[in-house]
């Protein structure tokens, strides 16, 4: 049987690397063996893109297409060999990533990004989209006061970030493979609403 493709999606700092190391750890315990990846990257050729993507002024269409090259690499040679095998594949973010950040980020529109997507993508498509639903005015990070402006997604303003959430809910209402999760202060709360959500779909045990 072809394994399950799990997605974790989000603003900057929301939790998501937080969350799937809890996620990784209750799979592990529980005996369920899954691959883990994130993109943009997660194969050797789209992790350089990755590099050139976060390092290198360019255009909005010229970002949208690296970041749907990289990802068609990443289905050819790390998900879908994976779910082949009938492993669980857990990544950090994906497609709905893209709709947020160029359609909506760049202003590209959803649709546009979506038909650039639909050729790489090929029906490769998540079985749950894990949407952890938080501003990015209001992000951990943020509270904590670290504000991490390592790339160029990470320097760009307030509005712009803005517009990325409001992508993010644009999918949730577009998208039936979304389970949207509200963080709680405690992280280990959200995690056992994250393993609640996903069970309940059948895609974990
Ligand atoms: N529930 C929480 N309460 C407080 N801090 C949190 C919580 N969840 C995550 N954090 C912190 O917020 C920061 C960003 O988390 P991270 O998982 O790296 O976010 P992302 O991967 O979404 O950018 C980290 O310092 C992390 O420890
Ligand atoms: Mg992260």
């Amino acid at each position: 049987m072809r394994g399950k493709f799990i997605v974790l999606e989000g603003c900057e700092g929301v939790g998501k690397s937080t969350q799937l190391r809890f996620l990784k750890e209750y799979l592990e315990r529980t005996g369920q063996d899954a691959v883990y990846t994130r993109e943009p990257g997660g194969t050797p050729l789209a992790e350089k893109i990755r590099e050139i993507i976060l390092t290198s002024e360019m255009d909005a269409e010229t970002e949208a297409l690296l970041f749907a090259a990289a990802r068609c690499d990443h289905i050819q040679h790390k998900i879908l060999p994976a779910m082949d095998e009938g492993k669980l594949v857990v990544c950090d973010r994906y497609l709905d990533s893209s709709l947020a950040y160029q359609g909506f980020g760049r202003d590209l529109g959803y649709d546009k990004v979506l038909e650039i997507n639909d050729y790489a993508v090929k029906h490769c498509l998540p079985d749950g989209v894990v949407f952890i639903d938080m501003n990015p005015l209001d992000s951990w990070r943020r509270r904590k006061g670290h504000v991490v402006e390592n790339d160029r997604m990470e320097r760009e303003k307030d509005e712009f970030h803005l517009r990325v959430y409001e992508g993010l809910k644009h999918a949730e209402k577009n998208r039936s493979n979304f389970l949207s999760i509200v963080p709680e202060v405690e992280k280990d709360a959200t995690h056992r609403k994250i393993v609640d959500a996903l069970r309940s779909r059948g895609l974990i045990r």
